[in-house]
């Protein structure tokens, strides 16, 4: 080989040196430099080469032999860096075809569940989903449905008010009862109609097992020709069988909302202890009654009708409201209101 031979024979590696090295994606550093540095590499068996050059032309050749050594070990030197800030290059023996570690799957809020359950039995039944805001204006959450400025029905529920005012300059308020809902439904749609709403509530009380200052209600409303209170006692047994099974029972008693005539309290037999007692002696959750009260309902009050332009002449309906967390609580046998809004693991996991 001569010295001309020699530098093409150079120039022909680094050349391909270069396309190596530059190759997206990358090629594996150690790999090529065992291919063109290493002991049998490409520039190493070419250096060895020189000594059949004559020596006054070998120096310059050894020269340029050099340089581009140094050249490549640089360029290798970028490409290991950059290889590792890319993250660790795949080793072969990674087995991507093995299982995963099990991830725990989420579940629905015991309430969202019940919520859910409700709303299957009303659609069933053919009832629609209706909605409504959660800060309301007085007209909405008390006029309409009857409760005179200053009338003493409105001490039944405790308000929190808003620092805002609608349009009559009442303060708005946060919605103590989901049977606004009524009244923005009827608002909407003429008769007949056939709605129901869940959704939260707000009431200015403490808290303890019982009782929380937001929950959740269940709305339902009937208006058509001719609905009367027979009407109210088949959708609500079979609202309660439904949810609780066909053995429950349910009665009514009389009672009084503004924007209900007649009114009624509606009680379902309890699923704890069917009966007021069990081998322990008094049911504590019926506390030996053997009834739990469960719903506000009664037929639609004619002034109701009137608010939402509806004639009471030609048109009758029924309405109840529920809390959910009661049902909830007796869904899932939880006896205490606040571990429904605690996020306590052990009883969200008992709804899959
Ligand atoms: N809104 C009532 C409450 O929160 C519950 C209720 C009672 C709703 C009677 C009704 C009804 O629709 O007819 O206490």
């Amino acid at each position: 080989m001569n010295a001309t031979e020699w530098k093409e024979k150079l120039s022909a590696i680094r050349g391909s040196f270069s396309v190596s090295i530059e190759k997206k994606p990358a090629e594996n550093p150690e790999a090529l430099e065992l291919h063109y540095l290493g002991r049998k590499g490409e520039l190493a068996l070419l250096l060895r080469d020189l000594k059949d050059i004559p020596l006054e032309e070998r120096k310059p050749l050894g020269a340029l032999g050099n340089a581009a050594k140094q050249e490549m070990e640089a360029k290798l030197a970028e490409l290991k860096g950059s290889a590792g800030a890319a993250g660790p290059v795949v080793k072969s023996d990674l087995d991507l075809t093995l299982p995963g570690w099990p991830y725990p799957k989420g579940s629905l809020h015991p309430l969202t569940h019940t919520m859910n359950r409700l709303a299957e039995g009303f659609l069933k039944l053919g009832f629609t989903m209706s909605d409504g805001p959660l800060i309301e204006d007085d007209y909405h959450n008390f006029e309409a449905l009857n409760f005179p400025p200053f009338h003493p029905a409105r001490d039944m529920q405790d308000t929190f008010y808003v620092d805002a005012k609608d349009q009559a300059g009442k303060f708005m308020l946060l919605r103590t009862h989901t049977s606004p809902v009524q009244i923005r439904a009827m608002e909407k749609q003429e008769p007949p109609i056939r709605v129901f709403h869940t959704g939260r509530v707000f009431r200015s009380e403490a808290v303890d097992a019982s009782h929380s200052f937001a929950f959740h209600q269940i709305e339902g409303l009937y208006v058509d020709k001719g609905v009367s209170m027979a009407d109210l006692k088949w959708t609500v047994d079979a609202f309660m069988k439904d949810l609780f099974g066909s053995g429950v029972k349910t009665r009514f008693n009389p009672s009084y909302f503004p924007f209900v005539e007649p009114g009624a309290e509606v009680d379902m037999s309890c699923v704890f202890c069917k009966g007021g007692h069990n081998s322990a002696g008094r049911c504590p959750v019926c506390k030996g009654t053997g009834w739990l009260e469960v719903m506000g309902a009664g037929l639609v009050h004619p002034n109701v009708l009137k608010s939402a332009k509806y004639d009471p002449e030609k048109w009758s309906g029924f309405a109840f409201g529920a809390g959910i967390e009661r049902f909830a609580m007796l869904l899932y046998g939880i006896s205490d209101m606040r571990m429904l809004y605690e996020n306590d693991l052990r009883v969200l996991k008992q709804v899959q």
